[in-house]
Order: structure tokens, then sequence, then C-alpha cells
């Protein structure tokens, strides 16, 4: 199974993403977490260092938090051999400065980390069993899911582009009389790249759960509401909501009347969405990090009724 969690920076994202993985792994599952929140934090909940290339945390639980940073600089490279190649040795200051310019802008790290989770989900169901992913911010975590869809035709305008270009070449080749077979490698990464898009897409319209999170104040609420009509305009599954940190009824004083502002907000949310795919998770007491305080929590997240 494929799970994201998204919502804003603060609601618990990470924290229920990590005791639900504990939870898969506990049941006997490969399961791979990965944060892609820049703002890492996967690795303190954890309580243990985590980079770009999984690592064993637990028993059948693996972690990673990846950047597109590093992926970006690879590709670039990639594409600076192909450039080399394929174009005269007076544009290549040029060309090379470009590339250099692009590795920093948003838009490449963006679709890198892309490639990145690409290969993460196309490792489920081989490397591992389920893939848990503790997303960015909601704004960030759609458009990132919604970038295979973006990419695709982009990728196909300059496959297009690039076919023209090589039958201008072939044409004036075969007139000057020497019109063998070059392979393009630019051409061919491009729409290696635009099958493995598709691919992932509609994998992940196929097979994964989006999880919004919340705490019950009116600011994530009105969030979370226009999030779950984008993710189903992305054409992904939305899958049960978690409402994080309610107050327990039993409580009294300061946190009762946080309870009954809180109470407007769970209101609105049942309007919108129906019983089981609400989760109210309590807010708790104590620290919600390392293997136990994360195994308690899953604990938590089942008896709400999450995941049934
Ligand atoms: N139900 C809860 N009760 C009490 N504290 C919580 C609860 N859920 C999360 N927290 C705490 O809130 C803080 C923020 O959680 P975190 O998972 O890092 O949020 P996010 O990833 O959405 O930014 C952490 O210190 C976490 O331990
Ligand atoms: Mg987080």
């Amino acid at each position: 199974m494929i799970r994201f969690f998204g919502g804003k920076g603060g609601v618990g994202k990470t924290t229920l993403a990590a005791a639900f993985a504990v939870a898969r792994a506990g049941a006997g599952r490969r399961t791979l977490l990965v944060s892609t929140d820049p703002a890492h934090s996967l690795g303190d909940a954890l309580g243990g260092e985590l980079g770009e290339e999984p690592r064993a945390v637990a028993p059948l639980l693996w972690a990673a938090e990846i950047s597109g940073e590093a992926q970006a600089r690879r590709r670039i490279a990639e594409i600076t051999t192909d450039a080399e190649q394929a174009l005269p040795r007076e544009v290549l200051p040029a060309v090379r400065r470009h590339l250099a310019r692009a590795t920093e802008s948003p838009g490449t790290v963006e679709s890198a980390l892309l490639d990145r989770l690409t290969e993460l989900v196309e490792q489920v169901g081989d490397r591992w069993d389920d893939l848990v992913v503790d997303s960015a911010p909601t704004g960030h975590m759609l458009r990132l899911l919604s970038l295979p869809a973006l990419l695709a035709p982009w990728i196909e305008g300059l496959a297009r582009q690039r076919t023209k270009a090589r039958d201008a070449d072939r044409m004036v080749a075969g007139l000057l009389g020497r019109a063998e077979e070059q392979p393009d490698p630019l051409l061919e990464r491009l729409h290696a790249r635009r099958a493995r898009l598709e691919a992932v897409r509609s994998r992940l319209a196929a097979e994964a759960l989006v999880h919004l999170v919340l705490v019950p104040e009116h600011l994530p609420l009105t969030e979370t509401l226009r999030a779950a009509e984008t993710v189903a305009e992305t054409g992904l599954r939305l899958g049960q909501v978690i409402v994080n940190r309610v107050v327990p009824e039993t409580e009294t004083g300061v946190l009762a009347r946080r309870r009954a502002q809180q109470d407007e907000v769970l209101a609105r949310l049942a309007v919108r969405f129906d019983e089981p795919d609400l989760v109210r998770v309590p807010l708790l007491p104590g620290t919600l990090t390392g293997r136990q305080g994360l195994g308690e929590l899953a604990e938590v997240l089942r008896e709400a009724g999450f995941d049934p």
C-alpha cells in the first residue's frame, strides 16, 4: 500500500506517518517511510540520523529523508554530458552556464524530487510492501503529486520539437549523402521520462491514498477542505482525514474552553466527511518520539478507527 500524509506544518504529519509506518512494520510488512518535507523532522521523530538512501531503523522498517537537490544535480550532469556530445563546441560554455543555473531553480528541484519518489514508488511490491510518505505541507505536496500530469504534455512538446529538429538534420544529412542513423540520447531520455511519469501517475491513482491531517481550528479546516478538492482534481484518492490533538471531553478548565472551540470545527468537518472517513486523535501527554512513543501512538490511531 502507498499512503501520503499531508497538511499544514505542525499538525502532526511526521508523527502520525511514523506511527502508522511503525504499525505496518509491526504487522510484518516491509515498510519504507520517506519524508519529502524540506523541513525534515523524521529523523528526530525516529531518534536517528536519516539520509537520501533508505536506512533500517527497526525490524522491517526503513526510513529516508529525500530532497530534490542531489537528484537534480545528477540529472543536470547527465544532460550536460548529452549536450557535450550533441552540440557544437562554441555554444557549450553558454549551455553549461544555463544548466548550472537550472540546478538551482525550484522547478528543477521539485521535479527531481518527483523522480526520486517515482523510483521509490516503482520499488513498492518488490523491495517494499508498503510506502508511507510524510509529505511537505499541503500546497507543496499537491503540486508534487500533480507534476506527472503537468509534465507529460510539456515533455511531449519537447520531444516533438526534437523529432522535428532531427528530421531536418536527417534531410540535410541525406542531401549531403551521409544519412546514417544517429541515436538521440536526449530524445530517448525524454520519452523514457514521460513513460515513467505516466506509469507512476496511474499507479498512484490506483493504489495510493492521501491522508489529510489537521488540528481542529478554523484556518486548517479551510485549507483542508480546499486540499480535499485539489486531491480529487489531481486524480488521487482521499483516504481518511485525521483530526489531531482533539481535547478529550473529560477535560476541565482552560482545555474545556479549547474543546468548545474545537467542537465547532469538528461539526463542520462532520458535514463534509462521513463518520468512517474522519478519525479523531486525542491531544496526548508525553513525547511521541522513538519506537516506544510511536508504537503507543499507533495503538491510539487504531483505536480511533484509522485504517480499519
Ligand atoms: N496527538 C498529539 N498530542 C500531542 N502532541 C502531538 C500530537 N501529535 C503530534 N504532536 C506533537 O506535535 C509536534 C508537531 O508534530 P509533527 O509530526 O512534527 O508535525 P508536522 O510534521 O505536521 O509538522 C511534535 O512535537 C509532536 O510530538
Ligand atoms: Mg513534519
